[in-house]
């Protein structure tokens, strides 16, 4: 097919929920790919995190073309290879005991959620069943998670949603202790504001969140879905502010390229779900696990350390580009906030000039691969400065 052909059966064809850029991939290997011209790009945005070890990573082609091979999917019902080796990874490098696997992150923060009603549900009684979430949060788009996100924007025309959340401002731990109260069941956090605009919490906030949490037995849960898998440098965020969290929701990387979302479950809760409580037909599907396995068997000290070289490069640069103001984030999950024209404009100068960035409200956001190497970090480099130059106003 054509790059037009293709335009216009998605006009036909294809729901607008999506306000696209004007690019079709073709195919890619690791942090480059190609569009239907021919056009080489360097690509920054891993499919928005997904794509961890970037296109086409050998080792996670031949797990997955293997386990597809043998069988695609049996039920929940029997056991399966790819799932136990997944979840065994996810937990050591964790810390957490248990995991439930789903289909994206959304889901898993339902997971999240669900268990998180339970535990303080049996424990303490039905009015126990409130969580509070962060003004300016990102949770995912089903009526809960939406429901859950603190963005004003996101709740225009979808209500009424799921009760039961109540919004704190992001490090302001006063406003949120004046949120708990006896029906408080967990607090839930993104380590780092991803959708929101890549904006870290404060580790002083966090510490005393998770203090509060553990004195009144308020579960501590970390939205991991963007931050998870290696992608600030470390297994997963919340181990870099030194916080041990009750249950942790992750997506995104873990797959590398397919749906796949986990609830991970820490001592307080890793019984709390029994038979009948939870279930998914896709979930630990043996494909996407498979692809997790390739992705989790990279994720080790060195590769973490990489990643934190490779960040300090682009924090380091990005930071004198003419008309930036300042830059957030941590390890490979970067926000750029202009002095002055749009995080969009910025965007479409990339692609035209052959590199796929992000944006996060007004930041132009970076998510490249775990693996870019140093000269395509470069190259992908000097073409943003340029749009960042130019857009300026
Ligand atoms: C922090 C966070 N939570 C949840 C989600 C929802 O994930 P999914 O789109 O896989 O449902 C996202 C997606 O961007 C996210 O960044």
């Amino acid at each position: 097919m054509t790059f037009a052909e293709i335009k216009e059966l998605d006009q036909q064809y294809v729901a607008h929920t999506y306000g696209r850029f004007d690019f079709a991939l073709k195919c890619g290997s690791g942090a480059e790919c190609e569009d239907y011209d021919g056009k080489k790009y360097i690509d920054f945005s891993t499919g928005i995190g997904v794509n961890a070890f970037g296109f086409a990573d050998p080792d996670w082609v031949k797990a997955v073309s293997e386990q597809a091979a043998k069988f695609a999917h049996i039920s929940n019902l029997y056991y399966t290879e790819p799932g136990v080796k997944a979840a065994k990874m996810i937990c050591e490098k964790s810390g957490m005991k248990k995991v439930f696997f789903g289909n994206s992150g959304a889901e898993a923060n339902e997971g999240m959620i669900k268990a998180a009603r339970k535990y303080a549900q049996t424990k303490y009684g039905k009015e126990r069943y409130e969580i509070i979430t962060l003004i300016n949060s990102f949770h995912g788009r089903t009526i809960t998670t939406v429901a859950a996100t603190g963005q004003d924007s996101m709740h225009v025309n979808f209500d009424p949603f799921t009760p039961g959340f109540v919004y704190a401002k992001a490090n302001d731990f006063e406003d949120v202790l004046s949120k708990v109260s006896d029906k408080t069941a967990g607090i839930m956090m993104e380590m780092i504001q991803g959708e929101g605009g890549v904006i870290p919490l404060d580790k002083e906030f966090v510490e005393k969140v998770a203090a509060l949490c553990k004195e009144k037995d308020i579960l501590l849960m970390v939205d991991e879905v963007q931050t998870g898998n290696g992608r600030t440098g470390y297994y997963y965020a919340y181990q870099a502010f030194g916080i041990e969290p009750d249950i942790v929701s992750t997506a995104k990387g873990l797959g590398g390229g397919l749906p796949i979302g986990a609830v991970m479950f820490g001592e307080k809760t890793e019984n709390t779900f029994v038979p009948g409580d939870h279930g998914s037909t896709f979930g630990m599907n043996p494909v996407c696990c498979a692809g997790a396995c390739a992705v989790l068997q990279k994720l080790d000290e060195a590769l973490l350390a990489d990643v934190k070289k490779k960040s300090a490069v682009i924090f380091e640069k990005a930071a004198k580009f003419e008309n930036v103001a300042s830059v957030t984030g941590m390890g490979l999950m970067i926000g750029i906030e202009l002095k002055s024209g749009t995080s969009k404009a910025v965007a479409i100068k990339c692609l035209e000039k052959g590199l796929i960035v992000l944006t996060a409200h007004e930041k132009v956001r970076l998510l490249p691969p775990l693996n870019i190497t140093e000269d395509q970090l470069e190259k992908g480099l000097a073409i943003l400065e340029e749009a960042i130059k130019e857009v300026a106003e």
